[in-house]
């Protein structure tokens, strides 16, 4: 939400246009994500986005055939900066219009037809060595959705057709990892994952004992705000035996090993919920593939295990993740579920469209 993100993207999955404007610089300045300030700056900001990504597309508005815009679940005051403007100019150039639910963004990048990103991204796929199990997948299917706001396993059905099997009790992984990061004094601008991940590949995982959550209970849920506490007891621990005040005054390795101990059990947490699940659909529904997707997804260690998790199963599964700058927020998702609504002959009314703070 302290971004702002377009693009135009072909119904063939070809991303023509893409501009995004960043608002972290403001927020780190307060701290925080201040609501007032990111609504100024999305309301100043919002017509340069949309006019960059249409010059990068070589196009005008007038050549688009639909406008979808982000509805939910977000910051009201920000959403609706962006919902007015889509409003706006469907209406004025009478164009098609569809009010995106930015988690079913999340989850529809995994259907995204994969020979048709453009090279820096075929690049990306090439690196982290897990490209041949990217392919656009076909409903129904399991997700994993690990982002900054949200910890989910969803049973995919089809459009706007989605069960869920597994959520957080409390913080969402992206969100351990954000904090996690503040508490080493890792820059956190876009997020504290990237961060806690370059560092951990310096640490032991197994140098920090640190509690897997929620052992006894024997569902998909997740709980992260525990592991939270545990890292911050045993980070304080750390400190006292080198006689320094705070985590973030630790040397590299005593924080690389937080790093990698943290990410360890975070990770351990996922695969145990989520392969309960997998063995769940598999039996319930002959679901086998699993999309792994949001933020948290751009993880290259996430994404070893995850593969190995599906590989290594009696019966093996198939995974797809979007490559990794497609797992974080950006303009493409919505335009693409924008497609993915009107491909199967839904949208909305432009005059109508609310925005929704939270939404189911
Ligand atoms: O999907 P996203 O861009 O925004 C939301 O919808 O929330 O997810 C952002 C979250 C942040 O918590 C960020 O720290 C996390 O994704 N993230 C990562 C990585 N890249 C982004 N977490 C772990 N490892 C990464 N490489
Ligand atoms: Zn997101």
């Amino acid at each position: 939400m302290t971004n702002h993100l377009a693009a135009i993207i072909r119904s063939d999955g070809i991303i023509l246009g893409e501009s995004l404007a960043s608002q972290h610089a403001i927020h780190e300045e307060f701290g925080g994500v201040v609501p007032g300030l990111a609504k100024t700056a999305h309301e100043e900001n919002i017509d340069k986005v949309i006019q960059s990504a249409l010059q990068n597309a070589n196009m005008s508005i007038e050549d688009v055939d639909a406008i979808g815009v982000t509805v939910g679940p977000g910051l009201e005051i920000c959403l609706r900066v962006g919902c007015y403007k889509g409003r706006e100019l469907a209406m004025k150039y009478d164009k098609p219009f569809v009010g995106v639910h930015h988690l079913e963004a999340h989850i529809l990048m995994a259907r995204l037809p994969p020979e048709k990103h453009d090279e820096s991204i075929t690049k990306q796929l090439t690196g982290d060595g897990i490209q041949s199990s990217y392919r656009a997948m076909e409903f129904p299917f399991l997700a994993l959705l690990v982002s900054g706001g949200h910890c989910q396993i969803l049973k995919c059905l089809g459009i706007g057709k989605y069960t869920i099997v597994g959520g957080t009790l409390d913080d969402s992984l992206g969100e351990a990892f954000d904090k996690t990061a503040r508490l080493l004094g890792l820059p956190v601008g876009g997020g504290g994952g990237p961060a806690i991940e370059a560092l951990a590949k310096d640490g032991d995982p197994k140098s920090v004992t640190l509690p897997i959550p929620m052992q006894q209970r024997k569902d998909c849920d997740f709980s992260y705000a525990g592991l939270k506490t545990s890292v911050r007891l045993a980070a304080e621990r750390i400190c006292a035996e080198r006689g320094v005040e705070r985590p973030d005054e630790l040397p590299h390795q005593d924080k690389a090993n937080i790093a990698a101990s943290f990410q360890h059990i975070a990770f351990r947490h996922v695969e145990i919920r989520l392969g309960r699940a997998m063995e769940l659909v598999q039996r319930e529904d002959g679901i086998r593939t699993l999309a792994v997707v949001g933020g948290v997804a751009a993880n290259k260690e996430l994404r070893r295990r995850l593969n190995a998790l599906c590989s290594d199963r009696d019966t093996p599964w198939e995974m797809s993740v979007p490559p990794p700058r497609l797992c974080t927020d950006q303009g493409a998702m919505s335009a693409w579920a924008a497609v993915e609504r009107l491909m199967v002959g839904s949208s909305d009314s432009a005059e109508d469209q609310e925005v929704f703070a939270r939404y189911p």
